[in-house]
């Protein structure tokens, strides 16, 4: 028997797929080298064509763009290298044309050094109401006020020419706002404010659980000899309780918009949180709607884990009454197509560093993608996912952009190989990410020419014709999205197999093909059957006969 499910529009977020756009790297419509927002408009069609309901643009904020733009200077206009504000209203206003959402980034832990407040904090001097907008402190014998070390590599403290240090947890041109003082807290709800009048569907909000500090400032213990990032209990700059107030607050901003015609406004946080039940703290019902899970990001391609990790999050958050969500890749981490093709033990590895087997990736990222999308609740994707992207890991070193770069003293090479620019058409670099021959900011690898979105659209077999495939079924079917699932035990092992009302999914893991159910009608696989079993590294979706 089928459940029905409801899907009222006010809670299109608890089952939304919502699309990555990382902006420098989408779509470069002025030609610059650079993405931009007309070349984002430029593309809703193509989005709207993939079948996705909300869009997430990754920072787009005026920036010196050190952090790609997680280092913002001012919080109510647009990068003049991306566009206008005229531009990002026509995208909203033409995205929601469309049927498609748009969530923004809120960068709340910290601002850019160029954020006009933080030039006259270090104006101001010692002791100024300028500073105590920031953790401004004089040190202890010369040395740093805590031995915190910052997310890039390096110490989390930078010295000044008056001695004092100011707090960045992540790069140097990040300086960390003190979330304890008022005028702080103001400004931010008037930011949120600021967009959602401009009729942004929601945010997502960066490092969800790191606003809050302990202003007692104790150090953190060593690991190895080094201070440690771990996110232990306690922990000083992590998870501290006063995130959470920051975040009832907000919620109550987004509130008085749930009965504006477009609906409520929603936000989803990034909160690298293990084990899942911390997580849940973050989207308790009078906190925010939604979370990443990372987990399954960081799973093996393992059925039992994957079992694991699913039951793991999806009962701490229904727990709270939130919807799970679901991330292979983004702007942060390897692509999940080189994850995939790699021997588990490497699968998070570094750059170029270990053997990898694309082919394995791909066929693996197909069978993931349905897994992903067959889930109860949320999912993400990250642009060019659906395109099967791999990491791109032989970036010459003088092109490298990300902090980590050069914080780790060149030991880290960071993030850029997940921030290509995306190949639209053509058979060579710029594949038409913007127009004529101009190279984007960091460059295309020479092969791409197979796996640009026009190269892609006219061929059914295609990762992006299975993701459009896969996303209309998941539209027009009553089982998929928001709802539940149910293990089929039967199954042998290897093989992950559940069942929501007449639909069911089966991801073989194993390295044997299985028998598929009978009675069943079989709607998509991710590679093809062989001798109507299910190969290894595959996902189908079946429907159940009534
Ligand atoms: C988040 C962003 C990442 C950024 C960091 C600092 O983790 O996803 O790209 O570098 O925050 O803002």
């Amino acid at each position: 028997m089928t459940e029905t499910v409801t899907r009222p529009a006010d809670d299109w977020w608890r089952s939304a797929v919502v699309y990555q756009v990382y902006p420098r790297s989408f779509a470069d419509a002025d030609g610059d080298g650079t993405g931009d927002l007309n070349g984002i408009r430029a593309r809703l069609p193509y989005l709207a064509e993939l079948g996705v309901d909300a869009i997430w643009i990754s920072p787009w904020y005026p920036s010196p763009l050190l952090d790609g733009g997680y280092d913002v200077s001012d919080y109510r206009d647009i990068n003049p290298e991306f566009g206008t504000l005229a531009d990002a209203d026509a995208l909203i206003t033409e995205a929601h044309a469309l049927g498609l959402r748009i969530l923004i980034d809120l960068v709340p832990n910290h601002c850019s050094w160029e954020h006009p407040w933080f030039k006259a904090a270090l104006e101001a001097g010692k002791g100024s109401p300028e500073r105590d907008l920031f953790w401004f402190r004089d040190g202890v014998d010369g040395q740093p006020p805590t031995n915190w070390p910052a997310a890039f590599g390096g110490g989390a403290w930078q010295q000044i020419d008056d001695g004092q240090w100011y707090l960045h947890m992540f790069d140097i041109s990040q300086p960390d706002w003190n979330w304890d003082h008022p005028k702080v807290i103001e400004e931010f709800d008037s930011i949120l404010r600021f967009w959602f009048d401009r009729g942004i569907d929601g945010f997502r909000i960066d490092v969800a659980d790191s606003m809050a500090k302990d202003a007692t400032l104790p150090d953190v213990p060593l690991r190895d000899g080094q201070p440690t990032r771990e996110k232990y209990v306690g922990n000083p700059f992590y998870d501290q309780p006063g995130v959470h107030t920051i975040h009832q607050r907000w919620r109550a901003i987004a509130d008085e918009y749930a009965d504006s015609p477009q609906g409520p406004r929603v936000f989803v946080a990034e909160a690298w949180l293990s084990p899942p039940e911390r997580l849940a703290q973050y989207v308790r019902p009078n906190e925010l709607h939604s979370a990443f899970n990372f987990d399954a990001l960081r799973a093996s391609w393992d059925a039992k884990d994957l079992r694991a990790v699913i039951d793991r999050s999806t009962g701490s958050l229904w727990a709270v009454g939130a919807p799970a969500t679901w991330v292979l890749s983004n702007h942060d981490t390897i692509r999940h197509r080189t994850r995939y093709g790699r021997a588990l033990e490497d699968a998070l590895a570094g750059a170029g560093v270990v053997p990898t087997d694309l082919a394995l990736g791909l066929r693996r990222a197909r069978a993931a993608a349905l897994l992903e999308l067959a889930l109860p609740g949320g999912a993400y994707i990250y642009q060019g996912d659906e395109l099967g992207l791999p990491e791109v890991e032989d970036l010459p070193e003088e092109v490298l952009d990300d902090p980590t770069w050069e914080r780790s003293g060149h030991t880290s090479r960071g993030r850029d190989g997940c921030r290509v620019p995306i190949p639209w058409e053509g058979a060579e670099p710029p594949y038409g990410f913007g127009p004529g021959e101009g190279q984007p900011w960091l460059p295309q690898p020479a092969d791409w020419a197979p796996l640009t979105a026009a190269a892609q659209s006219g061929d059914s077999d295609s990762h992006l014709n299975l993701y459009k495939a896969a996303l209309k079924i998941r539209r027009e079917h009553p089982d998929l999205g928001e709802g539940r699932l149910s293990w089929d035990d039967e199954s042998p092992a290897e093989v992950l197999a559940f069942t929501r009302g007449n639909f069911r999914c089966l991801t073989n893991l194993g390295s044997s093909p299985v028998a598929l159910p009978v009675g069943t009608e079989v709607l998509l696989t991710s590679s093809p059957l062989v001798d109507d079993q299910l190969p290894t590294d595959t996902t189908v979706w079946l429907n159940t006969a009534e």
